[in-house]
Order: C-alpha cells, then sequence, then structure tokens
C-alpha cells in the first residue's frame, strides 16, 4: 500500500532538527491501523524514528483490544519505530517516558494542565484526550522493536455518547483549533531528547519524578482492572521500572504491571 500523503510529510519532516526521530514519516489519508503498517516496516527493517501518521483509522486499536476511534482529519493518529537499548523488563519507563514528552510538547502549544492517569492516559480536567499504546514485538534475527502508538484528540469537538463524560479534546478544552503538524513536529522534538536519556540512564529516577509530579493518584482509593479481576487499594507510588505499588485493603502490598486505573476517592 503506498501512503497517500496528506497533512504533508515534508512540513513535517522539514528542519526538525532530530536526528532519529521522524527522519522518515509515512502518511495515509485512511489506513486500517497505524500500529499494522508501523510493525510491517519495522519487520523490513526500518529506521528507529520512522512514524507512520494517518488522518483516519477504519480499525484503530487501543489498550485491551478496544478500539480507538477518531474522526476523519481532526486528530493526531501516530505509530513510531523504537528499537529501545534498555531491557525488555523495563518497557514500563517507555510508557512513562511517553507521556511525559507528548505533555510537554502540548503544553507549548495549548494553555492546558495536562495529567496522567498510570501507566500512560492523559487527562485534561479529569478527561482523556491522549492515549498510548505500546506494543513489543522480538523479531528473530531483525532485533526486537516497539511500536508506540500515540492518539490525541486535537480538534474533534464531538463525541459519541457513551464516551462524552470521559472524553475531551483541545480544542474542547480550550475554544481554539490546533495545527496538528506543528503538534507533531514538538512532540517527536521533544521525544527525541527524552528517549535519547532513557537509553543512557542507568536508573529512571528522573524521569519517574516528571511523570508523578502530573499525576493525582498518589494516596488514593483506587480500582485496577487486571487481568479480568477488580483489584481494589491505596495507590503508594510507581517503582523504578514504572510499575503500580499498591496496598490492598488487607495491607499486603502488590506491584502491577499494567491495568485500567479508576479513582474511587
Ligand atoms: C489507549 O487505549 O488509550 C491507547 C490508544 C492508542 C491509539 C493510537 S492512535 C494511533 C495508533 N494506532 C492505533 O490503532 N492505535 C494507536
Amino acid at each position: 500500500m503506498n501512503p497517500h500523503m496528506e497533512f504533508n510529510d515534508k512540513t513535517i519532516s522539514t528542519n526538525l532538527g532530530t536526528k532519529i526521530f521522524g527522519g522518515k514519516v509515512f502518511f495515509f489519508k485512511s489506513i486500517k491501523s497505524t500500529m499494522d503498517y508501523a510493525k510491517k516496516l519495522a519487520e523490513m527493517d526500518e529506521p528507529e524514528g520512522t512514524a507512520v501518521i494517518a488522518d483516519y483509522q477504519s480499525h484503530g486499536r487501543g489498550r485491551f483490544g478496544r478500539i480507538w476511534k477518531s474522526e476523519p482529519g481532526e486528530n493526531i493518529l501516530m505509530s513510531i519505530i523504537l528499537r529501545p537499548t534498555i531491557p525488555l523488563e523495563k518497557f514500563g519507563i517507555l510508557s512513562l517516558l511517553t507521556a511525559i514528552s507528548v505533555s510537554e510538547a502540548i503544553e507549548k502549544n495549548a494553555n492546558v494542565k495536562i495529567t496522567t492517569k498510570w501507566p500512560n492516559d492523559l487527562l485534561i480536567n479529569g478527561k482523556k484526550f491522549c492515549g498510548i499504546l505500546i506494543e513489543a514485538s522480538i523479531a528473530v534475527d531483525k532485533g526486537d522493536f516497539v511500536i508506540l502508538g500515540i492518539g490525541i484528540n486535537v480538534n474533534q469537538t464531538k463525541f459519541p455518547k457513551e464516551i462524552q463524560d470521559y472524553a475531551t479534546s483541545l480544542s474542547l478544552a480550550t475554544g481554539k483549533i490546533y495545527d496538528r503538524t506543528i503538534i507533531v513536529q514538538d512532540i517527536l522534538r521533544s521525544f527525541e531528547t527524552d528517549y535519547a536519556e532513557l537509553n543512557k540512564s542507568k536508573n529512571f529516577n528522573s524521569i519517574i519524578e516528571r511523570w508523578k509530579k502530573r499525576c493525582d493518584m498518589f494516596g488514593k482509593e483506587i480500582t485496577v482492572i487486571y487481568a479480568g479481576k477488580t483489584i481494589t487499594g491505596k495507590a503508594i507510588d510507581v517503582d523504578e521500572k514504572g510499575l503500580l505499588i499498591l496496598e490492598l485493603e488487607n495491607s499486603n502490598i502488590i506491584k502491577l504491571s499494567s491495568g485500567d486505573v479508576t479513582i474511587v476517592k
């Protein structure tokens, strides 16, 4: 399938000032999912930092097999190929890092205060406007790679009834229309700097601290849906691998690597 150029890959790739991210950008007016296309590219040895961007996805997906719906031409739908040098068990940190990079890039463009919900949802006024999906592949002979998917509600102002109470966009939150190209450029730049730090860091304390500053769930009672079970407890912290530390009602401490969090009180 040939990428159909849409919101202009020349504009996005020009003068980015990055060495890795956005070096190659593939655009589609419409695609099933940028995740699948980026995975194919990674299997064909396309380099780290290659981005696949679409104006519309017919089969966009979110975490836990959910559907990610987005109106055509309104939002940012992007997948990026990563070839991280950190060990597989530390990939949880990638979620936190992406959440910070994207938040900082967006706050440069929009007058909003972005908060994080573990592991990698981004919220404005308690409503989700950005989701991050990380899919790791162990490719024999081709090296391990990760596809980082980022979906950002930018200019969409109408959402299906069933998610209206939980979803928002930059436009809904601020009453303005945003240039998606500029936001994508800022994300690629911000990610390039943060990702270089991740690959060379021995510990991830500074990344975790930056992420925690944006997160208001610590000390609160939360529920986490994890492996089909609902677990209730107090959110204590995240550890050096990005795992959530939860104190259960019986005072036992557990660590979770993923899950769907709701703040109870
Ligand atoms: C989530 O469940 O919060 C993660 C949503 C991730 C959506 C993005 S949009 C671009 C990329 N392509 C997909 O099919 N999904 C991710």
